[in-house]
C-alpha cells in the first residue's frame, strides 16, 4: 500500500502504478487549535510511506502517517522523495543543531528503512538509524530536453558535475563543466565563469536543487552569448520569486523531478524509486 503525504501526491500515484500497489486515500485535518491529523484507511503487508517534507507540516505529518501505519503493516519503508533539512548536515556556528541529523533520527523511528532521492550529500544518508539508499534521478532530466546544438552541460559547482553528466550521458552527447561558486549568504551566491566557450551554443545548467535560483540566475548571468538556456534540477523547491529570477536572468525553460510538486515538475522520479522497491 502507498500512502502519499500531502505534498507528494503526484509521485505517489506515479509510485503506484509502477509498483502496481494500492493507494492510500489519506485524510488530513486539523483541529482549532492549529494541530493536524492525518487517517490512513486500509490495511496491507507493506506500507510505503512516500513523502517529500517540503515543510515543517509535512514533517509532521510524515511522523503522524508512520505511526498510523505501523500498528497495522508487517514492513514500513519510508521514502523521501525530498528531504527536507538535508542541505543542514553540519553546525555551521557553536549552539547550532545538525538538522539533518535530528530530523532523520525522528523519521528513524517510525519505519524498518529509507530511500531518498538525489540528497545533496549522500552522507546525509548516514544520521538515518535504520538502512537508508539514495536512487539517482537525474537521467530523466534529459527527456523534455529538445534537439540541441553544440549543448554544453554545466553545472553550478564543483559538486553537482556528476549530475550534469549523468544528463548529458542520457542526452547522448555534449561536453560538460563546472563554475567555481562561493556561498556569501542564503540568498546571495559568487560564481566564477567556466572555461568552456558558451557562445551561439545550448546550454544545459544542472543542480540538484534551485532554491532561492540565487545559484542558476548567477550562473546565467555569466554565461557568453549562450543560443539557449535550459535550468534543470532533481528538487525544483523554488521558493518565493525563483521562478520570476530565472526568467528575468534568460532562462528559456525550467525542468524539474516530482520529487518537489511544481509547474515545472515535467519528468517523474518513480521509476527510480520503484527499482529500489
Ligand atoms: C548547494 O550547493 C546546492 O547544490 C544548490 O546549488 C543550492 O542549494 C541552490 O540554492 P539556491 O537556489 O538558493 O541558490
Amino acid at each position: 500500500m502507498i500512502v502519499p503525504g500531502v505534498a507528494s501526491q503526484e509521485i505517489a500515484a506515479a509510485l503506484s502504478v509502477e509498483l502496481d500497489e494500492p493507494l492510500a486515500a489519506v485524510e488530513y485535518d486539523r483541529f482549532a487549535d492549529g494541530e493536524r491529523l492525518v487517517r490512513v484507511p486500509g490495511t496491507d503487508e507493506r506500507a510505503v510511506v512516500v513523502a517529500s517534507t517540503v515543510s515543517d507540516r509535512a514533517h509532521v505529518e510524515l511522523l503522524q502517517l508512520q505511526d498510523a501505519v505501523r500498528q497495522r503493516a508487517e514492513e514500513v519503508v519510508t521514502v523521501l522523495p525530498y528531504m527536507g533539512y538535508a542541505r543542514q548536515d553540519e553546525a555551521f556556528e557553536t549552539g547550532e543543531p545538525v538538522s539533518a541529523r535530528a530530523v532523520a533520527r525522528a523519521i528513524s523511528t517510525g519505519t524498518d528503512r529509507v530511500v531518498t532521492v538525489n540528497p545533496h550529500e549522500s552522507a546525509v544518508c548516514d544520521f538515518f538509524e535504520v538502512p537508508c539508499e539514495t536512487v539517482d534521478a537525474a537521467a530523466r532530466l534529459a527527456d523534455p530536453l529538445p534537439s540541441l546544438s553544440d549543448p554544453l552541460f554545466l553545472s553550478p559547482d564543483a559538486g553537482a558535475v556528476a549530475l550534469a553528466e549523468t544528463v548529458r550521458d542520457a542526452h547522448g552527447s555534449g561536453e560538460t563543466d563546472y563554475f567555481e561558486k562561493h556561498r556569501v549568504s542564503d540568498t546571495e551566491v559568487e560564481i566564477r565563469p567556466s572555461d568552456a566557450a558558451t557562445a551561439g551554443r545550448d546550454v544545459v545548467l544542472v543542480d540538484d536543487i534551485v532554491a532561492t535560483g540565487s545559484t542558476m540566475s548567477t550562473a546565467i548571468e555569466q554565461l557568453s552569448g549562450p543560443e539557449r538556456v535550459f535550468v534543470t534540477c532533481v528538487h525544483p523547491m523554488l521558493a518565493g520569486s525563483a521562478r520570476t529570477k530565472l526568467a528575468n536572468a534568460g532562462a528559456d525553460a525550467v525542468y524539474g523531478t516530482d520529487t518537489v510538486e511544481r509547474a515545472v515538475s515535467e519528468v517523474s522520479a518513480a521509476p527510480a524509486i520503484a527499482a529500489a522497491l
